[in-house]
């Protein structure tokens, strides 16, 4: 079993699911009610796709209660709930994976913490060995609802 597969909410597994953004929500903030950390979550899927919403929902239910920026100008944000730190990482504007360093990527993946990491191929091979992965994907001819594929 990999890392975090047992907290993915059902039916994710298996040939995805296709949510609307209220279901999207209510799915990401069951997982983030199910996690314990350290786990680091890899969100990958197009600009647009929802991995920002689903960040969001992921801290809520885990219990962040500050408001979750999109951190796509910082790389990092830092939020808190009573079971850990929490980091939100946006990788987007990463030039160079030697930059990694400088946002203190090596001590953030090593913590006891609860890690989501947007645009996370970006990483290279400085992702940890087995975060849960969850792909969003844009759904042809239905403006509303996105595929979801988790574990
Ligand atoms: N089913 C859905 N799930 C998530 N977001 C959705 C959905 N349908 C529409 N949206 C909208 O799509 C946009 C997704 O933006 P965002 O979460 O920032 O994406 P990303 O971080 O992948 O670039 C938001 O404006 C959100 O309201
Ligand atoms: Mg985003």
């Amino acid at each position: 079993m990999r890392a975090g597969h047992h907290v993915v909410p059902h039916l994710a597994g298996s040939g995805g699911l296709t949510l609307d953004e209220e279901e999207m929500k209510s799915w990401g903030r069951q997982l983030g009610a199910a996690s314990t950390a350290p786990l680091v979550i890899a969100l990958t899927g197009e600009l647009g796709a929802g991995k920002t919403t689903l960040a969001q929902a992921i801290f809520s239910g885990y219990g962040v209660t500050e408001p979750v920026t999109s951190p796509t100008y910082t790389i990092v944000q830092q939020y808190h709930s009573p079971r850990s730190i929490a980091y939100h990482i946006d990788l987007y504007r990463l030039n160079d994976v030697a930059e990694l360093t400088n946002i203190g990527w090596n001590d953030i993946v090593a913590e006891r913490a609860l890690v989501i990491v947007e645009w996370p191929e970006r990483a290279g091979d400085r992702l940890p060995d087995a975060p849960l992965h969850i792909e969003l994907a844009y759904v042809a001819g239905d403006p509303v609802r996105r595929l979801l594929l988790a574990g």
